[in-house]
Protein backbone atom coordinates (compact mmCIF):
# COMPACT_ATOMS: atom_id res chain seq x y z
CA UNK A 1 0.00 0.00 0.00
CA UNK A 2 1.30 3.35 -0.85
CA UNK A 3 0.80 6.25 1.35
CA UNK A 4 2.01 10.04 1.77
CA UNK A 5 5.15 9.93 3.61
CA UNK A 6 7.93 12.61 4.59
CA UNK A 7 11.76 11.49 4.68
CA UNK A 8 14.51 13.54 6.25
CA UNK A 9 17.27 13.35 3.83
CA UNK A 10 18.23 16.41 3.98
CA UNK A 11 17.59 19.72 6.57
CA UNK A 12 16.57 21.14 3.08
CA UNK A 13 13.15 18.79 3.24
CA UNK A 14 12.07 20.89 6.37
CA UNK A 15 10.96 24.60 6.07
CA UNK A 16 12.26 27.00 8.46
CA UNK A 17 8.66 26.93 10.06
CA UNK A 18 9.29 23.03 10.50
CA UNK A 19 12.46 23.33 12.21
CA UNK A 20 11.15 25.77 14.51
CA UNK A 21 7.99 23.49 15.59
CA UNK A 22 10.90 20.89 15.52
CA UNK A 23 12.72 22.33 18.50
CA UNK A 24 9.74 23.82 19.87
CA UNK A 25 9.01 19.63 20.43
CA UNK A 26 12.63 19.11 21.02
CA UNK A 27 13.05 21.72 24.30
CA UNK A 28 9.59 19.73 25.67
CA UNK A 29 11.13 16.68 25.79
CA UNK A 30 14.52 17.80 26.84
CA UNK A 31 12.84 19.13 29.68
CA UNK A 32 10.76 15.72 30.72
CA UNK A 33 12.07 13.09 28.50
CA UNK A 34 9.23 10.52 29.48
CA UNK A 35 6.23 13.41 28.10
CA UNK A 36 5.68 11.63 24.82
CA UNK A 37 5.66 8.22 25.87
CA UNK A 38 3.36 5.97 24.23
CA UNK A 39 3.21 8.20 21.18
CA UNK A 40 4.91 5.36 19.08
CA UNK A 41 3.80 2.54 20.86
CA UNK A 42 3.69 -0.63 18.74
CA UNK A 43 5.94 1.34 16.33
CA UNK A 44 9.81 -0.26 14.88
CA UNK A 45 12.21 1.73 13.32
CA UNK A 46 15.09 -0.27 11.29
CA UNK A 47 18.60 1.48 11.58
CA UNK A 48 20.58 0.25 8.65
CA UNK A 49 23.77 1.24 9.35
CA UNK A 50 27.09 0.77 6.82
CA UNK A 51 29.33 2.62 9.02
CA UNK A 52 29.81 2.29 12.86
CA UNK A 53 28.37 4.55 15.12
CA UNK A 54 27.75 5.79 18.78
CA UNK A 55 25.73 8.74 19.16
CA UNK A 56 23.35 7.89 16.58
CA UNK A 57 22.83 4.63 17.10
CA UNK A 58 22.55 4.96 20.96
CA UNK A 59 20.10 8.16 20.52
CA UNK A 60 17.68 6.86 18.05
CA UNK A 61 17.79 3.05 20.16
CA UNK A 62 16.97 5.44 23.14
CA UNK A 63 14.21 7.82 21.94
CA UNK A 64 12.60 5.07 20.43
CA UNK A 65 12.47 3.53 23.75
CA UNK A 66 11.31 6.65 25.59
CA UNK A 67 8.67 7.20 22.96
CA UNK A 68 7.14 3.33 23.54
CA UNK A 69 8.74 2.27 20.49
CA UNK A 70 11.24 -0.55 19.49
CA UNK A 71 14.53 0.36 17.45
CA UNK A 72 15.98 -2.78 15.37
CA UNK A 73 19.57 -2.45 14.89
CA UNK A 74 21.06 -3.87 11.61
CA UNK A 75 25.07 -3.11 11.65
CA UNK A 76 27.37 -3.48 8.64
CA UNK A 77 27.69 -7.36 9.39
CA UNK A 78 23.73 -8.03 8.71
CA UNK A 79 22.57 -6.94 5.59
CA UNK A 80 25.91 -6.02 3.97
CA UNK A 81 23.90 -3.32 1.52
CA UNK A 82 23.76 -3.81 -2.08
CA UNK A 83 26.06 -7.07 -1.13
CA UNK A 84 23.77 -9.30 0.42
CA UNK A 85 20.65 -8.26 -1.02
CA UNK A 86 19.72 -4.71 -3.27
CA UNK A 87 18.79 -1.33 -1.51
CA UNK A 88 15.53 -2.12 -3.59
CA UNK A 89 14.48 -5.46 -1.57
CA UNK A 90 16.02 -4.52 1.42
CA UNK A 91 14.07 -1.29 1.38
CA UNK A 92 10.62 -3.36 0.11
CA UNK A 93 11.12 -5.62 3.03
CA UNK A 94 11.68 -3.80 5.76
CA UNK A 95 8.35 -1.84 4.71
CA UNK A 96 6.68 -5.34 5.51
CA UNK A 97 7.81 -5.23 9.19
CA UNK A 98 8.64 -1.77 10.41
CA UNK A 99 6.79 1.64 10.46
CA UNK A 100 10.42 3.68 9.57
CA UNK A 101 14.22 3.95 8.35
CA UNK A 102 17.36 5.30 9.70
CA UNK A 103 19.89 4.59 6.91
CA UNK A 104 23.50 4.96 7.68
CA UNK A 105 25.36 4.72 4.69
CA UNK A 106 28.65 5.74 2.20
CA UNK A 107 27.24 6.75 -1.05
CA UNK A 108 24.33 9.29 -0.22
CA UNK A 109 22.49 7.61 -3.35
CA UNK A 110 21.90 4.71 -1.42
CA UNK A 111 20.18 6.71 1.10
CA UNK A 112 17.85 8.65 -1.86
CA UNK A 113 17.34 4.87 -3.17
CA UNK A 114 16.06 3.68 -0.11
CA UNK A 115 13.55 6.33 0.38
CA UNK A 116 12.32 5.87 -3.43
CA UNK A 117 11.87 2.17 -2.80
CA UNK A 118 10.19 2.65 0.26
CA UNK A 119 6.98 3.63 1.05
CA UNK A 120 7.85 4.35 4.76
CA UNK A 121 9.94 7.33 6.08
CA UNK A 122 13.43 7.52 5.78
CA UNK A 123 16.34 9.35 7.91
CA UNK A 124 19.24 9.72 6.69
CA UNK A 125 21.59 8.93 9.88
CA UNK A 126 24.59 9.88 7.61
CA UNK A 127 25.84 9.47 4.26
CA UNK A 128 29.15 10.94 2.41
CA UNK A 129 27.20 14.05 1.52
CA UNK A 130 24.91 15.12 4.56
CA UNK A 131 24.37 14.29 7.87
CA UNK A 132 20.84 16.30 8.55
CA UNK A 133 20.49 15.12 12.16
CA UNK A 134 23.37 16.28 13.30
CA UNK A 135 23.28 19.77 11.89
CA UNK A 136 19.59 20.19 13.05
CA UNK A 137 21.15 18.71 16.65
CA UNK A 138 23.80 21.78 16.08
CA UNK A 139 21.55 24.84 15.43
CA UNK A 140 18.95 23.51 18.19
CA UNK A 141 22.35 23.56 20.46
CA UNK A 142 23.29 27.21 18.79
CA UNK A 143 19.78 28.50 19.74
CA UNK A 144 19.81 27.03 23.29
CA UNK A 145 22.98 28.94 23.89
CA UNK A 146 21.95 32.52 22.05
CA UNK A 147 18.13 32.51 21.24
CA UNK A 148 17.55 34.65 17.96
CA UNK A 149 20.51 36.66 19.13
CA UNK A 150 23.10 37.04 15.85
CA UNK A 151 26.17 35.21 16.15
CA UNK A 152 28.65 34.27 13.86
CA UNK A 153 29.39 30.37 13.60
CA UNK A 154 33.12 29.48 12.04
CA UNK A 155 33.62 26.41 10.92
CA UNK A 156 37.48 24.96 10.90
CA UNK A 157 37.98 21.75 8.77
CA UNK A 158 36.97 19.88 6.24
CA UNK A 159 34.14 20.67 3.79
CA UNK A 160 31.99 16.88 4.38
CA UNK A 161 29.30 16.18 5.55
CA UNK A 162 28.57 17.17 8.54
CA UNK A 163 29.50 20.83 7.17
CA UNK A 164 26.81 20.14 4.17
CA UNK A 165 23.73 20.16 6.66
CA UNK A 166 25.49 22.68 9.15
CA UNK A 167 25.58 25.43 5.86
CA UNK A 168 21.76 24.06 4.65
CA UNK A 169 20.20 24.64 8.29
CA UNK A 170 22.26 27.81 8.52
CA UNK A 171 20.60 29.17 4.97
CA UNK A 172 17.39 27.89 6.50
CA UNK A 173 17.24 29.68 9.91
CA UNK A 174 19.54 32.69 8.42
CA UNK A 175 22.55 32.07 10.91
CA UNK A 176 26.14 33.52 9.52
CA UNK A 177 28.61 30.88 8.95
CA UNK A 178 32.13 30.91 7.81
CA UNK A 179 33.77 28.07 7.01
CA UNK A 180 38.08 27.49 6.40
CA UNK A 181 39.00 24.69 4.54
CA UNK A 182 42.65 23.82 3.39
CA UNK A 183 42.21 24.35 -0.94
CA UNK A 184 40.79 21.73 -2.41
CA UNK A 185 38.58 20.85 0.49
CA UNK A 186 36.16 23.27 0.35
CA UNK A 187 32.30 22.08 0.83
CA UNK A 188 30.02 20.85 -2.40
CA UNK A 189 29.63 23.65 -5.15
CA UNK A 190 26.38 22.70 -5.41
CA UNK A 191 25.24 22.20 -1.73
CA UNK A 192 26.86 25.51 -1.30
CA UNK A 193 25.16 27.37 -4.29
CA UNK A 194 21.77 25.89 -2.48
CA UNK A 195 22.78 27.22 1.21
CA UNK A 196 23.51 30.58 -0.02
CA UNK A 197 20.11 31.04 -1.65
CA UNK A 198 18.50 30.25 1.45
CA UNK A 199 20.86 32.82 3.47
CA UNK A 200 20.50 35.95 0.44
CA UNK A 201 16.59 35.03 1.12
CA UNK A 202 17.17 34.98 4.89
CA UNK A 203 19.33 37.67 5.54
CA UNK A 204 22.69 35.99 6.86
CA UNK A 205 26.17 35.32 5.37
CA UNK A 206 27.69 32.47 3.83
CA UNK A 207 31.38 32.97 3.52
CA UNK A 208 33.90 30.39 2.53
CA UNK A 209 37.61 31.09 3.00
CA UNK A 210 41.21 29.31 3.38
CA UNK A 211 42.41 30.94 6.18
CA UNK A 212 41.55 29.34 9.68
CA UNK A 213 42.84 32.89 11.69
CA UNK A 214 40.05 34.85 9.48
CA UNK A 215 38.04 32.32 9.99
CA UNK A 216 37.51 32.75 13.30
CA UNK A 217 38.11 36.15 13.89
CA UNK A 218 34.62 37.69 16.00
CA UNK A 219 33.55 34.01 16.29
CA UNK A 220 31.00 33.54 19.00
CA UNK A 221 31.52 29.56 17.82
CA UNK A 222 34.01 27.66 16.48
CA UNK A 223 33.18 23.99 15.08
CA UNK A 224 34.99 21.73 13.99
CA UNK A 225 35.12 17.79 12.26
CA UNK A 226 37.58 15.12 11.40
CA UNK A 227 40.26 15.64 8.87
CA UNK A 228 39.49 11.66 7.95
CA UNK A 229 35.69 10.78 7.83
CA UNK A 230 34.79 7.13 8.12
CA UNK A 231 35.61 5.57 4.62
CA UNK A 232 38.99 7.78 4.05
CA UNK A 233 40.81 6.18 5.96
CA UNK A 234 43.18 5.20 3.53
CA UNK A 235 44.09 8.60 3.14
CA UNK A 236 44.91 9.74 6.37
CA UNK A 237 48.78 10.39 5.88
CA UNK A 238 47.16 12.82 2.52
CA UNK A 239 45.02 14.46 4.54
CA UNK A 240 46.63 14.87 7.70
CA UNK A 241 49.63 17.31 5.84
CA UNK A 242 47.16 19.00 3.93
CA UNK A 243 45.24 20.13 7.07
CA UNK A 244 48.47 21.15 8.54
CA UNK A 245 47.50 24.70 10.38
CA UNK A 246 43.63 24.03 10.69
CA UNK A 247 43.61 22.78 14.59
CA UNK A 248 41.48 24.20 16.43
CA UNK A 249 44.08 24.63 19.39
CA UNK A 250 44.46 27.25 22.44
CA UNK A 251 46.28 29.96 19.70
CA UNK A 252 43.15 29.35 17.19
CA UNK A 253 40.92 30.33 19.43
CA UNK A 254 42.20 33.08 20.67
CA UNK A 255 41.21 35.11 17.52
CA UNK A 256 38.00 34.38 18.50
CA UNK A 257 35.51 36.28 20.78
CA UNK A 258 36.82 36.07 24.48
CA UNK A 259 34.54 32.94 25.96
CA UNK A 260 33.66 31.55 21.84
CA UNK A 261 32.09 28.46 22.03
CA UNK A 262 33.67 25.06 21.02
CA UNK A 263 31.50 22.64 18.85
CA UNK A 264 32.16 19.17 17.55
CA UNK A 265 29.88 16.45 16.28
CA UNK A 266 32.19 14.09 17.30
CA UNK A 267 33.68 11.11 17.76
CA UNK A 268 36.69 13.35 17.69
CA UNK A 269 40.30 12.45 16.64
CA UNK A 270 41.89 14.46 19.61
CA UNK A 271 45.55 15.78 19.08
CA UNK A 272 44.66 16.33 15.10
CA UNK A 273 41.79 18.50 14.24
CA UNK A 274 41.06 19.89 17.83
CA UNK A 275 43.66 20.01 20.79
CA UNK A 276 43.00 18.17 23.80
CA UNK A 277 42.69 21.14 25.94
CA UNK A 278 40.12 22.81 23.94
CA UNK A 279 38.18 19.87 23.59
CA UNK A 280 37.92 19.75 27.45
CA UNK A 281 37.81 23.16 28.13
CA UNK A 282 34.80 24.93 30.05
CA UNK A 283 34.16 26.66 26.46
CA UNK A 284 33.41 23.10 25.30
CA UNK A 285 29.66 22.42 24.79
CA UNK A 286 30.50 19.26 22.57
CA UNK A 287 28.72 16.93 25.23
CA UNK A 288 25.73 18.89 25.21
CA UNK A 289 25.56 19.01 21.80
CA UNK A 290 26.08 15.29 21.54
CA UNK A 291 23.06 15.08 23.96
CA UNK A 292 20.39 17.08 22.15
CA UNK A 293 21.05 14.50 19.36
CA UNK A 294 18.71 12.53 21.67
CA UNK A 295 16.07 15.64 21.92
CA UNK A 296 15.66 16.62 18.59
CA UNK A 297 15.77 12.83 17.31
CA UNK A 298 12.97 11.95 19.17
CA UNK A 299 11.48 14.88 17.99
CA UNK A 300 11.90 14.12 14.40
CA UNK A 301 10.62 10.81 14.77
CA UNK A 302 7.44 12.22 16.45
CA UNK A 303 7.05 14.73 13.54
CA UNK A 304 7.88 11.76 10.50
CA UNK A 305 6.42 8.50 12.67
CA UNK A 306 3.66 10.11 14.92
CA UNK A 307 0.29 10.43 14.46
N1 LIG B 1 28.19 12.52 15.41
C1 LIG B 1 27.82 11.27 15.08
O1 LIG B 1 26.99 11.06 14.16
O2 LIG B 1 28.38 10.30 15.83
P1 LIG B 1 28.34 8.72 15.54
O3 LIG B 1 29.13 8.51 14.28
O4 LIG B 1 28.97 8.10 16.74
O5 LIG B 1 26.91 8.31 15.35
N1 LIG C 1 32.66 13.56 8.89
C1 LIG C 1 32.56 12.50 9.84
C2 LIG C 1 31.39 12.69 10.72
C3 LIG C 1 31.16 11.65 11.76
C4 LIG C 1 29.95 11.90 12.59
C5 LIG C 1 32.47 11.17 9.11
O1 LIG C 1 31.76 11.09 8.09
O2 LIG C 1 33.13 10.21 9.52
Amino acid sequence: MKYHKKDLISIKDLTKAQISKLFSTTKVLKKKPLAKYNSLKGKSLALVFQKPSNRTRVSFEVGMFQLGGKAIYLGPDELKLGVRESVKDIARVLGRYVDGIVARTFKHQNVVDMSKFSWLPVINGLSDLLHPCQGLSDLFTVEEKFGNKKVKISFVGDGNNVLHSLLLGCGILGRDICVATPKGCEPNGEILKEAKKYAEANKSVIEIVNDPKKCVDRADVIYTDVWVSMGQESEKQKRTELFKGFQVNEELVSCAKKGALIMHCLPAHRGEEIADNVLDSDNSIVYEQAENRLHVQKAILLMLLGG
